[in-house]
């Protein structure tokens, strides 16, 4: 017994690759709690912090957590960013600005669209084999001006960029349990679409409780979560803890996949077959994830008629939110 325990220790050591992952916004709202979270996560090796300010503080902060794995923040300089990015499996981009009472995340395109643009051709350059979790919202849009940035160098591989969803997935699970009074880690919703608004597709009717499709004021709670912390926050900015925690996840799937775990599957918003035919390149649904991203991007399986009614809204706001973004970069290559 103790020589197969030994053996399976063997196993799980040797199938551990060394990752490096780095965050960009890292000294920012949810960049601070991603990046300790992402400290706490034992098959993270080395941690790359990078902000505009603030990185290599935040890194000496977080490097004394006595994990094994080492943190270095890096200098705001074009050479800094370059040397965060370098040999990086994984790059996670949380940095921008967050809404404010009253604004949508198409609010914060105009400064967002930029940071983003300039911090995928960083990517681009650098590191242009990582796998790449934009957090930056509009996460519709900024999706899809990563992915032109990398087309016009060439480097896209479209299996390794992600917008994260997984927030979504994480509040419809937790505001589920709160009205059955059920446990959270039980109540697995699938989400689809997008990231913002209506975009956002809960399928109550593939969970345990399909009769919850029917309720409206939980879809939409689902759908407009965001808001009810960009109000509490007033003014203060939006969800960092919670969009922390949910990146942090995400990255966790992304490297146990790599470190050969089966079945691994996430919602996240991901260049997909399934409504192209309609001119809609992004779409979120199941994804299967392997060691080189994605693997298996699975279809939406059987809705119910509330649920045919929240896709077809979904996809009318969807497809706007992505021609905007590729059409800032046709716009505004920059530099
Ligand atoms: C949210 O859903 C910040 O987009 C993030 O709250």
């Amino acid at each position: 017994m103790l020589a197969s325990r030994i053996q399976r220790r063997a196993f799980s050591a040797s199938a551990r690759n060394l990752s490096k992952v780095a965050v960009l916004g890292a000294a920012g709202g949810i960049g601070q709690p991603l990046s300790l979270l992402l400290k706490l996560n034992t098959r993270v090796t080395e941690l790359a912090l990078y902000d505009i300010r603030g990185g290599p503080g935040v890194a000496a902060d977080i490097s004394h957590v006595n994990t094994k794995s080492t943190v270095k923040g890096y200098d705001p300089t074009p050479s800094g960013l370059a040397e965060a990015l370098k040999g990086s499996d994984i790059v996670l981009i949380p940095a921008g600005v967050p809404r404010k009472p009253g604004m949508t995340r198409d609010d914060l395109f105009n400064t967002n669209a930029s940071i983003v643009r300039d911090l995928a051709k960083a990517v681009a350059e650098s590191a242009p084999e990582a796998k790449l979790l934009i957090i930056s919202n509009p996460v519709n849009s900024t999706v899809p001006i990563c992915a032109e940035v990398f087309k016009a160098r060439g480097v896209y591989n479209p299996k390794k960029l992600f917008g994260v969803t997984t927030l979504d997935v994480v509040r419809a699970s937790r505001f589920v349990s709160e009205i059955k009074g059920t446990d959270p880690k039980d109540e697995n919703i699938t989400v689809i679409g997008g990231h913002s608004g209506v975009t956002i597709v809960p399928l109550f009717s593939q969970s345990n409780h399909p009769e919850l499709s029917s309720n409206a004021e939980l879809v939409n709670r689902v759908q407009f979560g965001g808001d009810e912390v960009v109000k509490a926050k007033d003014g203060a900015g939006s969800a960092t803890l919670s969009m922390a925690f949910a990146g942090a996840r995400m990255a966790d799937a992304l490297l146990r996949a790599a470190d050969g775990e089966k079945g691994v599957i996430e919602p996240t918003f991901v260049e997909s077959p399934l409504y192209k035919d309609q001119g809609i390149e992004f779409f979120s649904t199941n994804v299967e994830l392997g060691p080189n991203g994605v693997e298996k991007i699975h279809p939406i399986g059987n809705i119910d008629a509330n649920e045919q009614k929240l896709v077809e809204a979904c996809l009318g706001d969807l497809k706007k939110n992505i021609a905007k973004g590729v059409a800032f970069v046709q716009e505004n290559p920059g530099n």
